[in-house]
């Protein structure tokens, strides 16, 4: 398994492009197989969660052409509808194919994603959004079996607690179901607001996306059409909180400081100064540390549980006492003990985390469970004293499109060593 060497220690300074993200690209890849014709994909971030759905859609019999950051997918005949346990249990994205390939062939056989290591992320709520639209749905060796053999019917669907997932899942079985269907107390994370950009495109009828309730009216079918996937407000984030840690100066292209919600007042407060320009954004840290501040995850526009551990990284350097709740994952604190490695001063109790600044962290060989963890040691690495020795980069692969590229070309002593 290949790891990431890096040596800590020197500040950022240069520019970074930002990709699309990953998070929107999963689920607009999907919307693919709700037409015959070819839905292109501009701005598609080459990772490893990207090739995976790419697989599964295949076997679906989209026929799919990568050429860049261009991504065309036609779905002309769909010569499977069941999504096996071995292409969803890798990537739990994959389980929102479930919703197209029922609206479009009224039939599916997907297998439930299972757990993960940040929580047990059940379906439910996805499930009853398709049965609350007249889908039947059976739960029988770890698959989900569901039939609607008239298509699917507009309905209410009234989340009792928000959820990206089933939000973007109930939009992309509705656009082509008989009537109306409302979502209520909807997610209002821009990717919602991409994926109804892009079904709008194909010529769904999806209103007040981005808002808590979501309309659709239902249509027979959708057509080509082109689609440009959104910055990744996470990657942007996770830069920006490295020149937090570092210092220097950065600046990210193609993205906006407006995508990152209640993270950009956070930032600022703890010191970063942050300016917002036309489809880019300059950050700097003119302080030698960080001030300390206090975070609650939450919903967007609330601060992204995606960033979380990156802003406990940024903390642990930082001046004074920060406390973290995480409010969306019940176990997503899986990288304190491995900044505590690198001398980070963190405590955990249930879903709150402490962290004490120190001066300095000193570089260590250090392992994480999720792909914002692996981020977060990498930041961790870059202000560390010493080498860092970030293990199973195959987390990052799946979420950040060339990282060590990226972060070399701004100064950072970083390799891949391959093992
Ligand atoms: C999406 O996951 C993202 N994944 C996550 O990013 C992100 O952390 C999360 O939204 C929150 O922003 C993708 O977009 C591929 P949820 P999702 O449904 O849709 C519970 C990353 O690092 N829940 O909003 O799965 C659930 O367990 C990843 O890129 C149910 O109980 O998140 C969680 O506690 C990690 N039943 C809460 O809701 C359900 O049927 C919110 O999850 C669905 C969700």
């Amino acid at each position: 398994m290949d790891k990431l060497a890096i040596i800590g220690g020197r500040p950022l300074y240069g520019e970074i492009p930002i990709s699309g993200a990953k998070n929107s690209a999963l689920k607009v890849m999907a919307a693919s197989l709700l037409c015959e014709e070819a839905l292109t994909l501009t701005n598609v971030p080459r990772l490893a969660d990207v090739d995976m759905l790419l697989r599964l859609l295949e076997q679906h019999g989209v026929e799919a052409m990568f050429e860049g950051s261009t991504l065309s997918l036609t779905a002309g005949t769909i010569t499977s509808t069941e999504a096996p346990y071995d292409l969803v249990r890798k990537m739990r994205a994959s389980f929102n194919v479930l919703g197209p390939l029922l609206a479009r062939e009224g039939k599916a056989k997907v297998s439930l994603p299972g757990g993960c290591a940040i929580g047990a992320r059940p379906v439910d709520l996805h499930l009853k959004a398709l049965e609350a639209m007249g889908a039947k749905i059976e739960l029988d060796e770890g698959y989900v079996f569901a039939e609607a053999p008239g298509g699917l019917k507009g309905a209410v669907v009234s989340l009792p607690f928000v959820s990206v997932g089933a939000t973007e899942h109930t939009m992309l079985a509705a656009v082509l179901a008989k009537g109306a269907t409302t979502i209520e107390n909807a997610a209002r994370e821009p990717e919602i607001t991409d994926l109804a950009n892009c079904l709008n495109a194909m010529g769904a009828k999806v209103s007040n996306a981005g808002q808590a309730t979501i309309t659709i009216e239902g249509v027979d079918r959708l057509h080509g059409a082109s689609h440009a996937v959104l910055p990744d407000r996470i990657e942007t984030g996770a830069y920006v909180m490295a020149v937090g840690a570092t210092g220097g100066e950065l600046t990210l292209t193609g993205t906006d400081a407006s995508l990152l919600g209640a993270a950009l007042p956070v930032l600022e407060e703890a010191g970063l100064i942050i300016e917002n320009g036309e489809n880019m954004l300059r950050v700097k840290q003119p302080r030698e540390r960080c001030k300390a501040v206090n975070i609650v995850t939450q919903p967007f526009p609330g601060f992204p549980t995606d960033l979380q551990a990156q802003f406990m990284a940024l903390m642990t350097t930082a001046d004074g006492v920060s406390t973290i709740k995480e409010t969306i994952f019940e176990n997503r604190f899986m990288h304190a003990p491995e900044l505590s490695r690198m001398g980070a001063k963190i405590s955990v109790d249930g879903q709150t985390a402490t962290v004490r600044g120190v001066e300095r962290l000193k570089g260590a060989p250090v392992m994480a469970t999720d792909l914002r963890a692996s981020m977060s040691l990498v930041i961790a690495g870059l202000c560390a004293e010493g080498q860092t020795m970030v293990n199973r980069v195959y987390h990052l692969d799946r979420g950040f499109e060339r990282l060590e590229e990226k972060l070399q070309n701004c100064g950072a002593l970083i390799e891949r060593v391959k093992d």
